[in-house]
C-alpha cells in the first residue's frame, strides 16, 4: 500500500526532484505540499512549487504557503547555490496550479484530519513550518507517522564548516520538533553527498525525453555549476529526494537510532548537528539518523519516477 505523505519544502533545485519522486513513485501517495522560506524567499519557493508541479502534470495536490522566515533568526536565502529566484537555470513557465488559501500549518492539520491512517511528513527545508505545526496542534501528533527531514550531518557542514544549510537556517525549529518526541529521521549530508549528479545521471534523465526530464536537466546543470563554484564539487549532491527515497523504499537508506542534538549558540558551529554515534553521552536516543545509501537504486527510483510524469 502507498504511504501517505506531505512534503514541506523550499524549492530549490533538489526540492523539485523530491516533489517529482514523491509524485511519481508508486509507493508514495503525495497528499499535500507546503512551502517555507529557505533556499529563496517564500514568494519564490511557493511560486516554484506551483511551476514544477504544473509542468510535471501533478494534479490534485494542494500547495500552501508557510513561514517566510525562521522562528527567531533572519532568513538568509541560499542564493549562492540556487540563484536569486531559488530556481536558477531554466526559464520558468507560468504556473498552471494555484496556491491553496490556507496557511501551511492548517493544510497539514486538514490533511491529517482527512484520512484515517497516520501520514508521513517529509521536510526538505528549514523545519520552521513543522515546528509551528507541532506547537499549534499537539492534539494531531498521533496522526503523524513520522517526520523525515533532509538536514544536518553526522560530520561536516556545507554552509559553515560544521553546519548544514537547513539546520543552520532554523536550529530552534529543529529543537522544537525533536522535543515533541514524534518519530524523527534525519537524512544528512553524510548520506546525501553520495547521491552525486554525474554526467551519466544527467544523460539517463535526458534520455527519458519528457517535459519534466528536459526541465530537470537544465536544473541539474545549473546546480552542478553552483556546486563547482561554491563547494569545489563539479558533481553536486541531489540531497532532498534521498529523504523521499527512504520513505518509498525501506532499506534503501540505512539508519541508526541514536542521540541527535543541535548547536544553538556556538561561535563557529551554530546550527551544527551533534550525532552521538558511539553513545558517548549516554543520553536517550531521540532520532533515526541515516548512515548509508544504495546509490544505484536511488537513481533508478528517481529516473523511474520522472518517466511517469508529463
Ligand atoms: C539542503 O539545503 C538546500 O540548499 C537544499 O535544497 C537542501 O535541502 C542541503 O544542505
Ligand atoms: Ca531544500
Amino acid at each position: 500500500m502507498a504511504v501517505p505523505v506531505i512534503i514541506d519544502c523550499d524549492p530549490g533545485h533538489d526540492d523539485v526532484f523530491a516533489i517529482w519522486l514523491a509524485a511519481g513513485h508508486p509507493r508514495i501517495d503525495l497528499r499535500a505540499i507546503t512551502t517555507v522560506g529557505g533556499n529563496g524567499r517564500l514568494e519564490h519557493t511557493t511560486y516554484n512549487a506551483r511551476v514544477v508541479t504544473g509542468l510535471a502534470g501533478i494534479a490534485g495536490v494542494p500547495i500552501a504557503q508557510g513561514a517566510d522566515s525562521p522562528l527567531v533568526r533572519a532568513l538568509e536565502p541560499a542564493e549562492w547555490i540556487h540563484g536569486s529566484n531559488a530556481l536558477g537555470g531554466p526559464e520558468l513557465p507560468e504556473p498552471t496550479v494555484d496556491a491553496d488559501p490556507r496557511p501551511a500549518v492548517e493544510l497539514i492539520r486538514d490533511t491529517l484530519d482527512a484520512y484515517a491512517e497516520p501520514v508521513t511528513i517529509v521536510a526538505t527545508g528549514p523545519l520552521t513550518n513543522i515546528a509551528l505545526f507541532v506547537r499549534a496542534y499537539p492534539d494531531r501528533w498521533p496522526k503523524v507517522r513520522e517526520i523525515v527531514w533532509m538536514g544536518g550531518s553526522t560530520g561536516r557542514g556545507n554552509v559553515t564548516p560544521y553546519a548544514e544549510f537547513n539546520s543552520w537556517s532554523d536550529p530552534e525549529a529543529v529543537v522544537m520538533v525533536l522535543d515533541s518526541g514524534l518519530r524523527f529521521t534525519m537524512v544528512g549530508l553524510n548520506v546525501t553527498h553520495q547521491a552525486l549528479i554525474t554526467p551519466s545521471v544527467i544523460e539517463r534523465i535526458a534520455a527519458v525525453g519528457n517535459t519534466t526530464a528536459a526541465f530537470g536537466v537544465e536544473l541539474l546543470r545549473y546546480f552542478n555549476n553552483s556546486y563547482e563554484i561554491d563547494q569545489g564539487m563539479p558533481e553536486g549532491p541531489l540531497h532532498d529526494p534521498v529523504a523521499v527515497a527512504l520513505v518509498a523504499e525501506p532499506g534503501l537508506v540505512e539508519t541508526v537510532h541514536t542521540r541527535l542534538d543541535i548547536e544553538l549558540r556556538g561561535t563557529e558551529t551554530s546550527g551544527a548537528t551533534s550525532v552521538d554515534l558511539i553513545d558517548k553521552l549516554k543520553r536517550p536516543p531521540n532520532a533515526h539518523v541515516a548512515v548509508g545509501l544504495d546509490v544505484d537504486r536511488f537513481w533508478d527510483l528517481m529516473i523511474e519516477a520522472i518517466t511517469t510524469l508529463a
